[in-house]
C-alpha cells in the first residue's frame, strides 16, 4: 500500500473505496505541484500519470513509490490522439472499479487541454464513484508572469491553434489572443519529437489577414526544470514558417487597437448606480 501520511489530517475528507481525485502538477513540478497534489499522490493507492519531463516523474515516483504508474505508453506513434485519450480513461476507470482510491496527475493544470481528465470525471460519476479535479498551475498561468501581461487590462482569448483556424473562430484584436498547440498544428496523431507542420500557411494567412504582416507576437516556452529560463521570442507570423517549433510552444499575440468605448452603456450605468444611491438602500 502506498504512504498515507496526510499532512491536512483530521479535515481531509475521508478515504473512500473507489474514489477518483485528479490533480495537476504544475509546468516546473518542483515549485509549482501543490501541496493538496502532494497528498492525494501520497495518499492514494495508485497513481497514474502523465507528465513531460523525468524530474516531474522522478517527484511522483518518489512521492508514491508503490503505486505510481505512467500513462505515457497509451501513446502509439502515428496513432490518433484521441484513441491514446479512450485508453487512459479506461485504464482510470479499471482502478476505481478495483476499489482504489486512484489519483491521477497530469502536468499543468488537469483541466486545461486535458480531455481524458474531464471524460474520467464524468464516467467515474455516470458509474456511481466520487470524482474530483483539484486546480494547478497551467501553462497559461506562467505566461502571464514570464511575459508580464495581465489578462485583467485588454481581456484575453485563448484557443486550440488548429480548432482556430478549422472553426472559423473569431477574434476580439482589442483583446490578447493565446493559441496553444501550435507545435502540432494541423496534426490529429501522435509522433515522437517535433512535427515537420506543412498546414502552418494555413495558420500564418488567417494571422496575416487579422492582424496584418508586421504585428508583433511572442513565441513562448514555460521552463520546466529547475534552474532553465522560460524561451520568448518575438516574431511576426510569418516566421511562424521557419521558426523551429517544439510541441510545449505557445502563441500570444497582444491586441492589436484600443477598446471601441460603449458610451451608451457607460451612461446608463452611471445613471443606475446613481439611482440606487438615491434610492438609500445602501
Ligand atoms: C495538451 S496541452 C496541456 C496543457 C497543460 N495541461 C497546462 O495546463 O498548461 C499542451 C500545450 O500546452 C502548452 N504548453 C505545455 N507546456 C508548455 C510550456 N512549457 N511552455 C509553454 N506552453 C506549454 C503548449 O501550447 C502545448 O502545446
Amino acid at each position: 500500500m502506498a504512504d498515507r501520511d496526510d499532512p491536512f489530517g483530521a479535515n481531509d475528507p475521508p478515504a473512500r473505496r473507489g474514489s477518483l481525485v485528479i490533480v495537476g502538477t504544475g509546468i516546473r513540478t518542483v515549485g509549482q505541484m501543490t501541496t493538496e497534489a502532494v497528498a492525494w499522490i501520497k495518499r492514494a493507492d495508485t497513481v497514474l500519470y502523465l507528465v513531460g519531463d523525468p524530474i516531474a516523474e522522478g517527484a511522483i515516483r518518489s512521492l508514491n513509490p508503490e503505486g505510481a504508474r505512467s500513462l505515457a505508453d497509451t501513446y502509439v506513434a502515428d496513432k490518433d490522439r484521441t484513441d491514446a485519450y479512450g485508453g487512459m480513461v479506461d485504464r482510470i476507470l479499471a482502478c476505481l472499479r478495483a476499489g482504489d482510491l486512484t489519483c491521477a496527475a497530469f502536468y499543468g493544470h488537469p483541466g486545461v487541454f486535458v480531455s481524458p481528465a474531464h471524460e474520467a470525471i464524468r464516467r467515474a460519476r455516470a458509474e456511481g464513484f466520487e470524482a474530483r479535479m483539484l486546480p494547478g498551475i497551467s501553462a497559461e498561468d506562467c505566461l502571464f508572469a514570464d511575459l508580464g501581461v495581465d489578462p485583467g487590462i485588454h481581456g484575453c482569448q485563448s484557443f486550440e491553434a488548429t480548432d482556430f483556424v478549422l472553426n472559423r473562430r473569431s477574434v476580439d484584436t482589442s483583446s490578447a489572443v493565446v493559441l496553444w498547440q501550435i507545435g502540432i498544428f494541423g496534426f490529429a496523431t501522435h509522433k515522437q519529437g517535433s512535427y515537420a507542420l506543412p498546414a502552418m500557411s494555413l495558420l500564418v494567412e488567417k494571422l496575416e489577414r487579422i492582424y496584418g504582416p508586421a504585428h508583433a507576437m511572442y513565441l513562448y516556452d514555460a521552463a520546466v526544470l529547475p534552474g532553465c529560463e522560460s524561451i520568448i521570442r518575438q516574431i511576426v507570423a510569418a516566421d511562424l514558417m521557419s521558426e523551429p517549433l517544439s510541441i510545449a510552444y505557445t502563441l500570444y499575440v497582444p491586441p492589436s487597437r484600443v477598446a471601441d468605448p460603449d458610451m451608451d452603456a457607460y451612461n446608463r450605468m452611471v445613471a443606475l448606480n446613481a439611482a440606487y444611491k438615491e434610492s438609500g438602500e445602501e
